[in-house]
């Protein structure tokens, strides 16, 4: 992924945001030892972001669109209350497996579900009212998965969009994934249901919330 901020710039950042965890820091060092695409994984930002904002949400219900091997996942269940559950899904069996690996041996891996498949399936099959989604896969399906996600977002609720600058490629979209990424941008910041800030904070969040 192409760096849109300064390489000392992110590193400052990164070096003024508490670190993650110890066994997320392995389970980093695991992923790139062991994944290819290792870059997919988030990272200490914006880990420690959405672990943030799950702790000031509150959430009851998290779904993940995306999981890899699960440090998101994890970073978002640190910051879930006790009774606070989340769903991630994942179709790659190997991603699955250092996930779900990781996930046992977590003090927060109880709060956390891996469903195995297709994303979609799994998003159209949740039932219970979602209070907070993290959307992180492919990104042709993301208007798909935006559009699922919100019908069953609560009032108040907030999604969060990742890669939404395609390393820049949004500013002139040629190939397939910056033209979808570009087009949800414009769908997203026209859209009443919402209210939504898009951070440049890596490779661009939009940050949404439903309107309540
Ligand atoms: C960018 S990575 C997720 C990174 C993860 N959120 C993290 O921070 O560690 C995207 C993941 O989405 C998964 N994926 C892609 N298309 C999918 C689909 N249609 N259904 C389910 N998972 C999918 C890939 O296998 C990959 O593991």
């Amino acid at each position: 992924m192409l760096s849109l901020v300064s390489e000392e710039i992110e590193l400052y950042a990164e070096h003024h945001t508490r670190p993650e965890p110890e066994p997320l820091q392995n389970l980093m060092a695991l992923t790139y030892e062991n994944m290819e695409c290792p870059q997919m994984l988030t990272g200490r930002l914006e880990g420690r972001m959405l672990k943030l904002l799950v702790q000031l949400v509150q959430p009851k219900l998290v779904v993940e669109v995306g999981t890899f091997t699960g440090y998101s996942a994890l970073s978002m269940a640190e910051g879930l209350p006790e009774d606070g559950k989340l769903i991630t899904c994942d179709n790659d069996p190997k991603a699955q497996a250092a996930a779900q690996s990781a996930f046992d041996a977590s003090p927060y891996g109880h709060k956390i579900a891996l469903r195995r498949g297709n994303a979609i399936d799994t998003i159209r099959n949740i039932e219970d009212p979602i209070d907070f989604s993290f959307i992180d896969a492919d990104k042709v399906m993301y208007l798909e998965y935006y559009e699922t996600l919100l019908a069953k977002t609560r009032p108040g609720g907030v999604i969060l969009l990742d890669n939404m600058f395609q390393s820049g490629r949004v500013l002139h979209p040629e190939d397939q994934n910056a033209k979808a990424i570009h087009q949800l941008n414009e769908v997203i910041c026209k859209d009443d249901r919402v209210e939504n800030v898009l951070l440049t904070v890596r490779d661009g969040v939009q940050f949404v919330r439903k309107r309540g």
